[in-house]
């Protein structure tokens, strides 16, 4: 049997928020103690991740002098030194402290807009101090309840604003950085805006430097909203925005759930790592799950080590799914390769195309065999296969 030990090779990594998560929920307290960022990054080096990431109020509290953030700074530059861990992205707090309790960038409040953006562009200061690529923009706060409140196109005005000015200032100072949107559909806001990968990429094409941007889609927040994962990974891919993924588990439509990756819709969770590992995807299997309420320190380092664990037999099961002669028989049954044909032949014109002749009535009956290739990706994931 292989081995589902985690190597740096296979670029796992943890937001400090994850395995830091002390449990508060809206229905309860913290269940358990804070956890130091150093603590964490030796113990998720220990478990095979190659880097951590973390907002910026995840190392220095909300408000912090510059001495401040350097003294919470240097324990964690230390822990990255003595484990060799990196950090391959940053992102930053506008959703936390009272004073964005209407978002940041499209926060109805100019001062409170202004205040966001320098927030950020601090931030990435140190995302490039840091060697960050990725810059993560996550803007669970920027949404309304109610109608009136937010003029949507003026605040979409404002959140083009605010990326043009960061991207602007990111390019300017030479930092080899790209920014990654996380869209979200709801919660904490009841309607947040760039809701899905879809919205979240038509939105980047409005932008001024659209060409370092793109996204950071996360399993929970498509599924939240009833969407196939795997197939907005493909899309972005297709549009060469995938810049950064957040890996965790969902049960369909409900709150955001962040379960351990492989928890959840596992049958998503096979076709996530087939797309992730087959696509071209060079970036870091990130993970943002909470583990749960119910667990000890103990099984928050078995919920991350799961995370990793998932990831690899489901890596290991859809390489033997692909490579096997019967899935191939199949995926040639089912006319998968035929789709990568372009349907007129070069040179060929539409006029040439409306002169043929074909008989729908017989190509009507002709089934596409798709049952018998999907059966065969169940039982690699259920486990009788391969
Ligand atoms: C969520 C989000 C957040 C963001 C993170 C990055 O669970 O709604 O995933 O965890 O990813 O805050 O800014
Ligand atoms: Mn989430
Ligand atoms: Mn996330």
């Amino acid at each position: 049997m292989t081995d589902y030990t985690p190597t740096r090779a296979d670029k796992f990594s943890f937001g400090l928020w994850t395995v830091g998560w002390q449990g508060v929920d809206v229905f309860g307290s913290a269940i358990r103690p804070p956890m130091e960022p150093a603590v964490a990054v030796h113990k998720l080096s220990e478990l095979g991740a190659y880097g951590i990431t973390f907002h910026d109020n995840d190392v220095f509290p909300f408000g912090s002098s510059g001495a401040e953030r350097e003294e919470r700074l240097k324990p964690l530059r230390t822990a990255l030194e003595d484990t060799g861990l990196a950090v391959p992205m940053v992102t930053t707090n506008l959703f936390s402290h009272p004073v964005f309790r209407d978002g940041g960038f499209t926060n109805n409040d100019r001062d409170v807009r202004r205040f966001a953006i320098r927030k950020v562009a601090d931030n990435i200061d140190l995302a490039a101090e840091l060697g960050a690529e990725t810059f993560v923009a996550w803007g669970g706060r920027e949404g309304a309840e109610s109608g009136a409140s937010k003029d949507i196109r003026a605040a979409l005005d404002r959140y083009k604003e605010a990326f043009d000015l960061l991207t602007s200032y990111a390019l300017d100072r030479g930092y080899p950085m790209r920014f990654a949107i996380e869209p979200k559909p709801n919660e904490p806001r009841g309607d947040i805006l760039l809701p899905t990968i879809g919205h979240a990429l038509a939105f980047i094409n409005e932008l001024e430097h659209s060409e370092i941007v793109g996204l950071n889609p996360e399993v929970g927040h498509e599924e939240m909203a009833g969407l196939n994962y795997a197939q907005g990974l493909a899309q972005a891919l297709w549009h060469g925005k995938l810049f950064h993924i957040d890996l965790n588990g969902q049960h369909g439509p409900r709150f955001d759930q962040d379960l351990r990756f492989g928890a959840g819709n596992a049958r998503g969770a096979f076709w996530t790592v087939d797309i992730v590992e087959s696509g071209g995807y060079e970036g870091p299997r990130h993970f943002d799950f909470k583990p749960p309420r119910t667990e000890d320190i103990a099984g928050v380092w078995e919920s991350a080590a799961g995370c990793m664990r998932n990831y690899l037999i489901l890596r290991e099961k859809t390489r033997t799914f692909r490579a096997d002669p019967q899935v191939r028989d199949a995926l040639h049954d089912a006319r998968v390769d035929d789709l990568a044909r372009p349907t007129l032949a070069p040179g060929e014109t539409l006029e040439a195309l409306r002169a043929e002749t074909f008989d729908p009535e017989e190509a009507g009956r002709r089934g596409m065999a798709f049952e018998r290739l999907d059966q065969l990706a169940l039982e690699y994931l259920y486990g009788v296969r391969g």
